[in-house]
């Protein structure tokens, strides 16, 4: 297997898709005689699952190990959570040449790197991630951050990890929803920049239990690499990634974090931003209808009751985040996403309702 690279001159870094990767993470860890210590970071249920015997392979290795376990669930990416973490830390004497690994999803992953990028002014970390999600899109780019107030992801910074290991292995005990989530992101890359890919998925989507992670998972890193080392900051092209997340976002927010998760909610936004695509000319019928079935093909929520209205209220709060422009993402064919300007509110409107005729 080929390494994939983000490629940020001296902040480049090889992202590790391996089955069985985490069996042999010391082969990974960049050999340093002064690291005191690594700090594992991660969810309890996981620690038990992988850590556990990470940590072991790790002190044979002759590694000092310190555990720091996080309750389930994003209300974890929150400033007292953070303070309890720095703490451990120093009464642990972690010093400047402490590593920081995180083992888990998103959640683990946002706050640790933020963790890592702030701790005595930055230390080094890796990123294992144990969902689908977070194997093809948080771990990789290096946004990290926190929630506050009630706003998600509102502190927070870009910081890359020393590596990513990605063991595919690890998603036997993710539960079914969770990948359903996951493979709604695995379906935007395909859409956004390999229609090829995306023809693959329309196959591979009918049978979610045998659905071959491994590859999948790799061309998605290889696509997020190849963006994030165009456009570390998101200055533009990196915008490319938010393909379905402006009305997937507004979903969220309006049936609420706990009625739909993330990737299932993209995968609604990304039948709304085809619509419109479609309506404007930009997108033929033939691959408008692949992306729709593809989409279709997985076990999404029932959607009823949605209230049009209310998610342009939350589609204007984001607008008002971006200095009153939206900037949307739609398929200029599939496999092109471009960046506009010029989608209006009443097309975002009309889209929405196409929702309810699937
Ligand atoms: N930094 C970025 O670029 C970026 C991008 C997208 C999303 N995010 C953030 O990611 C977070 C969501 O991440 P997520 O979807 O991975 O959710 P998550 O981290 O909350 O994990 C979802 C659930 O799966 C469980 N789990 C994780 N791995 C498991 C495994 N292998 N086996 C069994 N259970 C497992 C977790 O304990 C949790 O209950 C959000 O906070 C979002 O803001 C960040
Ligand atoms: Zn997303």
């Amino acid at each position: 297997m080929s390494d994939i690279i983000v490629d940020l001159n001296d902040r480049s870094y090889k992202i590790i898709v391996e089955n069985g990767a985490i069996n042999s993470f010391s082969n990974y860890l960049m050999h340093n005689a002064s690291v005191k210590n690594l700090v594992i970071i991660s969810h309890e249920l996981l620690m038990k699952n992988y850590g556990l015997k990470l940590k072991n392979n790790l002190e044979n290795s002759g590694y000092e190990v310190i555990e720091i376990i996080l309750p389930d669930g994003d209300d974890s990416k929150d400033l007292k959570i953070y303070n309890e973490i720095i703490t451990k830390m120093i009464d642990s004497n972690c010093d400047r040449t402490s590593v920081v690994i995180a083992l888990g999803g998103g959640v683990v992953g946002d706050i640790s790197g933020f963790v890592a990028s702030s701790f005595m002014r930055g230390i080094k970390y890796y990123q294992v991630p144990t969902t689908l999600l977070a194997m093809v899109d948080s771990s990789i780019g290096g946004k990290t951050g926190l929630n506050f107030s009630k706003k998600k992801n509102i502190v927070g910074s870009i910081y890359q990890p020393v590596s990513v290991v990605v063991d595919p292995d690890l998603l036997n005990t993710l539960p079914f929803s969770e990948k359903v989530s996951g493979l709604g992101e695995i379906i935007k890359y395909g859409a956004i920049k390999d229609r090829g890919f995306l023809n693959n998925l329309y196959e591979w989507v009918k049978d979610i239990e045998n659905f071959p992670y491994t590859k999948a998972i790799e061309r998605c890193c290889q696509i997020k690499a190849e963006i994030v080392t165009k456009d570390e900051n998101e200055t533009d092209l990196r915008r490319i990634l938010n393909f379905g997340h402006t009305i997937g976002h507004a979903l969220e927010s309006h049936l609420g974090y706990k009625m739909i998760k993330h990737g299932e909610a993209v995968s609604l936004g990304m039948k709304c931003s085809a619509w419109i695509s479609h309506k404007k000319g930009l997108l033929n019928t033939e691959d408008y209808n692949l992306l729709i079935e593809t989409i279709n093909r997985l076990p999404l929520p029932k959607i009823s009751a949605l209230d049009p209205e209310k998610i342009m209220h939350y589609i204007n709060f984001d607008k008002k985040n971006e200095n009153g422009i939206l900037n949307f993402i739609l398929l200029n064919g599939l496999g092109k996403a471009i960046v506009t300007q010029d989608v209006s509110s009443f097309e975002i409107l009309e889209s929405i309702k196409v929702l309810h005729e699937y």
